[in-house]
């Protein structure tokens, strides 16, 4: 119980890496964003690929397409893309940020979403993930306070995914919770943030991963 990825099944790592390869070979644009995410911030890169992978898993348990996983995956890999705007010495700061520093972050998703426009092949639903993964289902979040359904799915997926993967990794200015202390903060900390639906199938996906 303390360490729910442990178990983590061969079959669950080849679709991935199925759904990664054809991402890459297919999107050769998106790609190259994603290593601009990569010279810019080494860490952004990771998480976003962390990301990806899980929410890739997820799309996959609940049963999305594989156009729509190829949809949502894409929109991971390069939801935080915006990021490349944010100065380092903000990103990257060990101490709490100001406010002014906090509303500079918090651009980063329309950011991302004016750079990526400029794409042509870029995947509309993609940029659903870009634009509303800090959206909070109580319409606290942002860049616009939506809530609820208003908030598309990949939205409301990708602020689950998101929040697990920045909470389970070691930054320099935070400790790191193990998988299952990691959804009891979700639910004890931030269940308002959530599609409580979709929240509870995270947690049986994460306990119990299907094939
Ligand atoms: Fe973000």
């Amino acid at each position: 119980m303390n360490d729910t990825k442990s178990g983590i099944k061969i079959d669950r790592v080849t679709s991935w890496a199925d759904s990664t390869v054809d991402y890459i070979l297919r999107d050769k644009n998106a790609f190259s964003n994603l290593v601009r995410v990569t010279s810019h911030d080494y860490h952004t890169y990771t998480h976003s690929v962390n990301a990806s992978v899980l929410g890739l898993l997820f799309g996959k348990y609940l049963g999305f397409s594989q156009d729509s996983l190829r949809s949502l995956g894409t929109g991971l890999l390069l939801h935080d893309f915006g990021k490349v705007e944010v100065p380092l010495d903000i990103l990257n700061k060990s101490s709490k940020l100001t406010t002014e520093e906090r509303k500079i972050v918090a651009k980063h998703p329309e950011a991302g979403i004016a750079l990526l426009e400029k794409e042509d092949n870029i995947i509309k639903e993609s940029l659903v993930v870009v634009a509303q993964h800090h959206e909070n289902f109580d319409g606290t979040g942002y860049p616009h306070g939506i809530g609820g359904n208003e908030i598309q799915l990949f939205g409301r997926v990708s602020r689950i995914i998101d929040t697990y993967d920045a909470i389970t990794t070691k930054r320099a200015y935070k400790e790191v919770l193990k998988p299952f202390s990691a959804l009891l903060e979700m639910r004890e900390a931030m269940i308002n943030c959530f599609d409580m639906e979709l929240f509870k199938e995270f947690i049986c996906f994460d306990l119990l991963p299907k094939n």
